[in-house]
């Protein structure tokens, strides 16, 4: 039976001191989360004004999000374009008989000129028989992508059919970054991806197909069209690069900033389409890079094509950010150029992850200066430092710290630490979440609401009015830990075991005590984090006219579609329910009813893979 307490007597006091102290520097005011949104309207302002501002607010030249029934059907405009020309030739000065001549004429020059005229030949019947499915009713056709996703904790190569009816498959394959490419030169980076790549269409191929490569045969594979000879298209591919990218097109961009530890050298300020199609052809790889997205604009495409619309794509994972619909007039920084004369809507990747560096506004505690200070980019990335998955663990195993070395007395663990507890970022989110989760289990579940469902099912916002206790109340720190009933001690002894095992500590060192502790540290970061969270969320709602700051407005729209992605959101337990709160008291209970926050899963494969389409319709 674990010891319930080490505490005795007059430490009792102080401890409880201390603990009143971090927990009154984690407390988030509703008055405070309406100044810290309302600092983020003004941040999206600016930055949708002028360049070079740490919320770059950056127009993706997105300009429309799919509605679901997008399938890849597509003729190059080549084809079209010059079959149009000899067409219109042939009927200016010729009688219908010489058309048909001419049309065969073309064939055969082009043919003699490529050197293969079997394939020319069953290549134009392929796009003919495209142009027919095109005007013809009948099965659904689709068209195959690849897609590189960099940026999240692993790097991921995908193939992505989109099949039209908001249905897509897709394959893929995760490959680890190590530290020494995060951090080392920029070519050995883009190398490692072409040769994941690689790897990818050698190892995992596609069910074969005996037919002759036909790119555009319903159902054809990446690897089918991963023909070398020079006559054969190049794979196109999505790459979903979640980075700050100053984009000047679809298939353009320079890196203009590293985060979530990468610091790649000789990257900043390169076209990373450019550096990536560099490695492709260094590795003589026929796969061309059509389209680049960050995966808040993948989540954002891919949910609009599973749920048929939406309005903001953000991931709470390992970083934190969100893209939403702006329209092109407000994006003021763009000048006269041609995209704003054509007005309507586009995507901005507010790259939110940057929000108030300065830390005027955010409610900046000891431990989350310790976390910047010895972080790979001090002074950057300061929003995504309070929220995302990279750092929660590390601004815990910071409290913890102290707490082990509290004065005059320990609080923690009879003060010893343990070789994990003292390395950087020793301490992983994941632990967090399971030790909530151990808290969690068993107990009446504050609702479906806190459960993120796939594709276009969407989160039930059921307890949004009728919120769980402990969502509105943080946990207390426990300092009476033997009043607490038999079954809560029991969810005490299994975060208890969590410690030991997760810490690396001796079982003799750990009371129930400070498993309540621990406990509490976790839901106090994770619970400002969501409440933060809500605060990016409540500012796109205002910024969209979908919301008023401080509520009391009914948006016209029946639901207001989010797509979300990242491990916070998907596996913390009450994540997203604490969010809501947090919304709520931003914008009023009306429109978070309103909300259907959805997961998007495999947002950035499928957003690469629509953006890709999007690309390869717009001849990139
Ligand atoms: C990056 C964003 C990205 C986010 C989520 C941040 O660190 O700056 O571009 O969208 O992480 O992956």
């Amino acid at each position: 039976m674990a010891p319930i307490s080490a505490l005795i007597g007059s430490t009792e006091d102080s401890a409880r001191q201390i603990l009143d102290a971090i927990e009154s520097q984690f407390q988030l005011s509703d008055d405070a989360l309406v100044r810290i949104t309302d600092q983020f309207l003004k941040d999206f302002r600016l930055g949708l004004s002028e360049y070079n501002h740490p919320m770059a607010m950056i127009p993706t030249f997105v300009t429309g999000v799919p509605n679901g029934s997008e399938t890849g059907i597509k003729v190059p405009a080549g084809y079209i374009a010059s079959i149009m020309f000899f067409a219109l030739l042939a009927l200016r000065y010729s009688k219908h008989l010489q058309l048909l001549a001419t049309i065969g004429m073309y064939h055969g020059c082009t043919a003699l000129v490529w050197g293969s005229a079997k394939q020319h030949i069953s290549l134009h019947i392929a796009c003919f028989r495209r142009l027919l499915c095109c005007v013809m009713p009948g099965e659904p056709h689709t068209w195959t992508f690849l897609a590189l996703d960099l940026g999240g904790t692993n790097l991921r190569v995908c193939e992505v059919q989109l099949k039209g009816n908001h249905q897509f498959t897709l394959r893929q394959q995760k490959y680890r970054v190590s530290e020494a490419l995060k951090t080392g030169e920029a070519t050995a980076l883009f190398d490692y991806l072409a040769d994941s790549v690689d790897a990818f269409l050698t190892e995992f191929p596609s069910s074969p197909n005996s037919a002759p490569p036909d790119p555009f045969a319903t159902g054809s594979s990446a690897l089918d069209l991963l023909d070398t000879s020079d006559s054969s298209p190049a794979v196109p591919l999505g790459l979903t690069f979640s980075f700050p990218v100053e984009q000047t097109a679809l298939n353009r961009g320079k890196v203009l900033t590293w985060t979530k530890g990468f610091s790649a050298k000789n990257a900043i300020g390169h076209d990373v389409v450019q550096l990536l199609q560099d490695a492709f052809d260094r590795k003589h790889l026929h796969v061309r890079c059509v389209a680049l997205v960050n995966d808040t604009v993948g989540a954002l495409l891919s949910r609009a094509y599973t749920a048929g619309g939406c309005i903001l794509g953000s991931i709470f994972g390992t970083g934190t950010n969100g893209a939403y619909v702006e329209k092109v007039e407000n994006i003021t920084k763009l000048g006269d150029s041609p995209a704003r004369k054509h007005g309507g809507d586009m995507v901005v990747n507010t790259e939110w992850g940057a929000f108030n560096n300065t830390r005027t506004t955010l409610p900046t505690t000891p431990y989350d200066n310790k976390l910047d200070r010895e972080s790979i980019n001090p002074r950057l990335q300061a929003f995504e430092k309070f929220i995302s998955g990279m750092y929660l663990g590390e601004i815990t195993r910071n409290i913890i710290l102290s707490l082990i070395d509290a004065a005059p007395y320990p609080i923690l663990f009879n003060g010893r630490a343990s070789a994990l507890l003292n390395k950087h970022y020793g301490l992983d989110t994941a632990v967090m979440s399971e030790i909530e989760q151990a808290w969690e289990n068993g107990r009446d579940q504050p609702s479906s609401n806190d459960k993120l469902v796939n594709g276009s099912h969407a989160i039930s916002n059921a307890s949004a009015a009728h919120p769980h206790p402990s969502l509105s109340t943080p946990t207390r720190h426990f300092t009476e830990v033997d009043k607490l009933s038999p079954e809560d001690r029991s969810r005490l002894e299994r975060i208890r075991n969590i410690v030991i095992q997760r810490f690396a500590l001796d079982a003799a060192d750990v009371t129930l005590r400070d498993a309540a502790i621990v406990h509490w540290t976790s839901c106090l970061v994770a619970n400002r984090a969501a409440k933060l969270s809500g605060c990016a969320i409540a500012a796109v709602l205002v910024q969209t006219e979908k919301a008023k700051l401080g509520g009391g407005f009914v948006p016209k729209d029946e639901k207001i579609t989010i797509g979300v992605d990242g491990s916070l959101i998907e596996h913390y337990p009450n994540f997203n329910a604490r969010l809501r709160a947090s919304v709520r008291t931003l914008v009023g209970e009306e429109v978070e009813a309103r909300l259907n926050i959805g997961l998007a899963k495999d947002g950035s494969g499928v957003g690469a893979a629509l953006c890709a389409l999007q690309a390869t319709k717009q001849g990139l």
